[in-house]
């Protein structure tokens, strides 16, 4: 049994369809209580715990094989939050614990990232056997500016038109947390898996055009104001501006190895996304 956390999130969703593909069983945990028609028709077992309750896990992980520990997004309970489900682990006997983390945590400039790197940090004196997954910006992070961008021509990008992102599909982020939470071998290894190009807005908008069959173009919007003050703001700023300085590129040779092939292209995506239109 293999249990999956924030499945009801477009990552946890995504491994838990990678697994069930392989007719493993999961344990999909859920936040709230309610139809879960996707998880379900998957044919995963749903379960309902609160993440910040470490002490209510022990059932959740009784029996389980392996975890992969997802936290939700911008969150601030992360790097404690995740800390704790660790130690909660190891008490239930659980094998093996992913965590699925990010590339580049040490980029403290990005408070999200620094929970990771706490996150990580912390598997080291946990007591269990740990893999680390740190995956890129998805692909499907702009899904819904490219549909706009297909309809309107222009392509609208908050990290400026300079700097490059190697966006991996979300398929193959699954694929990979797929490899590391049922192959040998891996304990203790951290694997980033990044999409298999660096990718400006420019270039983002010339393989829309191609895709939608028009022209379109990029557009610079720069993020008006203060940086927030509420966390998820906070951080979903920060990494703006970081992007828009540095970009967040890295190399696609430890998916490729993890998938046994190169990750999916932006233009595979677009293939999918706007294909079918
Ligand atoms: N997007 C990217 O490009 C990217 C790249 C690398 C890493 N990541 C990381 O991937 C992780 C997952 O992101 P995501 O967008 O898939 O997740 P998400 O949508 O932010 O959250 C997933 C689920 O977490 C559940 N949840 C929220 N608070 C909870 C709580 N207190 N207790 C239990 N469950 C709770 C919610 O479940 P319910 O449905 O039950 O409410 C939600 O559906 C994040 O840590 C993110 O930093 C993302």
């Amino acid at each position: 049994m293999i249990v999956v956390t924030a499945a009801g999130g477009q990552t946890g969703t995504a491994v838990v369809r990678a697994l069930r593909a392989r007719d493993l069983p999961v344990r999909a945990v859920v936040g709230r209580r309610g139809p879960r028609p996707q998880l379900e028709s998957l044919g995963a077992e749903v379960v309902v715990a609160e993440l910040t309750q470490p002490a209510a896990w022990a059932d959740v992980l009784a029996g389980a094989g392996a975890l992969y520990l997802i936290w939700p997004n911008f969150d601030p309970d992360e790097a404690e939050g995740a800390t704790a489900l660790f130690g909660e682990a190891r008490r239930a006997g659980v094998g093996r614990v992913v965590y699925h983390s990010v590339l580049r945590p040490q980029a403290r400039a990005m408070p999200h990232h620094g929970a990771k790197d706490r996150a990580e940090q912390a598997l080291d004196t946990a007591g269990v056997a740990w893999r680390v997954l740190q995956p890129c910006a998805y692909a499907q992070n702009l899904d819904e500016e490219v549909r706009r961008a297909a309809d309107t021509g222009v392509l609208r990008s908050r990290w400026g038109l300079r700097t490059a992102q190697s966006l991996v599909d979300l398929a193959d982020v699954a694929e990979a947390a797929a490899v590391l939470l049922t192959e040998d071998g891996l304990d203790g290894g951290t694997f980033e898996v990044a999409g298999p190009e660096p990718l400006t807005a420019p270039r983002l908008a010339e393989l829309v055009g191609a895709a939608a069959g028009r022209d379109v173009v990029a557009d610079d919007v720069v993020p008006a104001g203060e940086v927030p003050v509420s966390y998820p703001a906070r951080c979903a700023r920060l990494m703006l501006d970081h992007y828009r300085s540095h970009g967040f590129t890295g190399s696609p040779r430890v998916a490729t190895a993890l998938l046994g092939r190169l990750p999916r292209t932006y233009a595979d995506h677009l293939a999918d996304l706007l294909g079918a239109g």
